[in-house]
C-alpha cells in the first residue's frame, strides 16, 4: 500500500506540475501562488482513490490522470480558502505558510477561485467520451458545490461556537469533506465503466471513509503535533469549532471512525475485484498521524 500510495503520489504530482507549468502566465504571481497551493506537499488521498478505483475497473493510470488531477485542485482550493481569516484563520498548511500569508488576502482568493476552474478545465481535455465527461463533470460539481464542500463550508461555519446535535455534524462532515471524497471514488468508478450496482456499492464504501476520515481530521488537531501535521495542531479547539471529540470525547470519536472504517470495508465484500488496496487505504484513514 506504502508503494503504490507513494507512486501515484509521484505521478499526480508531476501530472499537475506539467499541467500548470502548460498555462500561457498571464499573471506571474496567481500562478505562483496556484502553484504554491497545488504543489507544496499532500497527501494526495484523493488522487489516490481515483488511480485505485479507476484500477479495479480495468482503468489505465493515464485514462485517470485528468480526474484524479481535477479532484486535488478542488481539495487545494478549499484548502486555501478553508485556511483565510474570514473561515478558519489559520497560518500554516503542508508545513508552510498559508496561501493568504505567503502572498495576500486577495491572490488567495483568487488562486482558489482559478483552481477550481482549473478542476473542470482537465475533465473537459480529458480521451473520455463526452457522456462520460459530463457525467464526470456533474459528479465534480455536485459535490464541490452547494450540495457538497461548499454547503459543508457554510454549515461549519455556522456551527462554530455552537452546540451542535450529532446528526447535525454528522451531515457537516458529509459534505465539506465527505462529498470530495465520493467524488473521487465515483469519478475512478466512471472512468473504469462500473455498473449501476458497483457504483451503489462504492457509494457505501466511500460515505463510510469519507466521514471517517474527517472524523480522523478532527481527532489528529488534538492527539498530533504541529510539525507532523503540517498544520497548527490544536486549531479546532482555539476556534471553538464542532468536532467528533468535542461533541462525544475523544475515546468514542475513534471508536466511531474504526467502527466507519469496518462498515467501509465490509461493503467491499460485495465487489467480484480484488479490493485489497481500498482495504488497506481504508484501515490508514484511521491509522494515519497527520
Ligand atoms: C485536509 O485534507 C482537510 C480535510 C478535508 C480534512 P487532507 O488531510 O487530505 O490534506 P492534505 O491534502 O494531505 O494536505
Ligand atoms: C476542512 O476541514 C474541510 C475542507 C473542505 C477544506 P478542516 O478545516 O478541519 O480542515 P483542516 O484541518 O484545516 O485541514
Ligand atoms: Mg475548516
Ligand atoms: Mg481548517
Ligand atoms: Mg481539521
Amino acid at each position: 500500500m506504502k508503494t503504490t500510495q507513494d507512486k501515484f503520489q509521484h505521478r499526480i504530482n508531476d501530472y499537475l506540475a506539467t499541467k500548470l507549468n502548460d498555462m500561457p502566465q498571464n499573471d506571474p504571481t496567481l500562478h505562483q501562488a496556484m502553484t504554491y497551493g497545488l504543489l507544496l506537499g499532500g497527501k494526495r488521498i484523493r488522487p489516490f482513490l481515483v488511480y485505485s478505483v479507476g484500477q479495479m475497473f480495468g482503468a489505465s493510470l493515464n485514462e485517470l490522470d485528468d480526474a484524479a488531477g481535477s479532484v486535488e485542485a478542488i481539495h487545494a482550493y478549499s484548502l486555501i480558502h478553508d485556511d483565510l481569516p474570514a473561515m478558519d484563520d489559520d497560518d500554516l498548511r503542508r508545513g508552510q505558510p498559508t496561501c493568504h500569508i505567503k502572498y495576500d488576502e486577495a491572490t488567495a482568493i483568487l488562486a482558489g477561485d482559478a483552481l477550481q476552474t482549473f478542476a473542470f478545465e482537465l475533465l473537459c481535455q480529458s480521451a473520455h467520451s463526452p457522456v462520460t465527461q459530463i457525467a464526470m463533470i456533474k459528479s465534480l460539481s455536485q459535490a464541490s458545490g452547494y450540495q457538497g464542500m461548499c454547503g459543508g463550508q457554510a454549515l461549519d461555519v455556522a456551527a462554530t461556537n455552537q452546540q451542535v446535535s450529532l446528526s447535525e455534524l454528522e451531515q457537516i462532515h458529509r459534505f465539506k469533506t465527505g462529498a470530495l471524497i465520493s467524488a473521487a471514488v465515483e469519478l475512478g468508478a466512471i472512468a473504469g465503466g462500473a455498473n449501476t450496482q458497483e457504483l451503489c456499492v462504492l457509494r457505501q464504501f466511500s460515505k463510510n471513509i469519507g466521514l471517517a476520515f474527517q472524523v480522523q481530521d478532527d481527532i489528529l488537531d488534538i492527539i498530533s503535533d504541529t510539525a507532523t501535521l503540517g498544520k497548527p495542531q490544536g486549531s479546532d479547539l482555539a476556534a471553538n469549532k464542532s468536532t467528533y471529540p468535542a461533541l462525544l470525547g475523544l475515546e468514542q470519536a475513534q471508536l466511531k471512525a474504526a467502527a466507519l472504517i469496518e462498515q467501509a470495508i465490509s461493503s467491499l465484500e460485495e465487489l467480484p475485484y480484488d479490493s485489497q488496496l481500498l482495504q488497506d487505504f481504508a484501515q490508514y484513514i484511521i491509522a494515519r498521524k497527520k
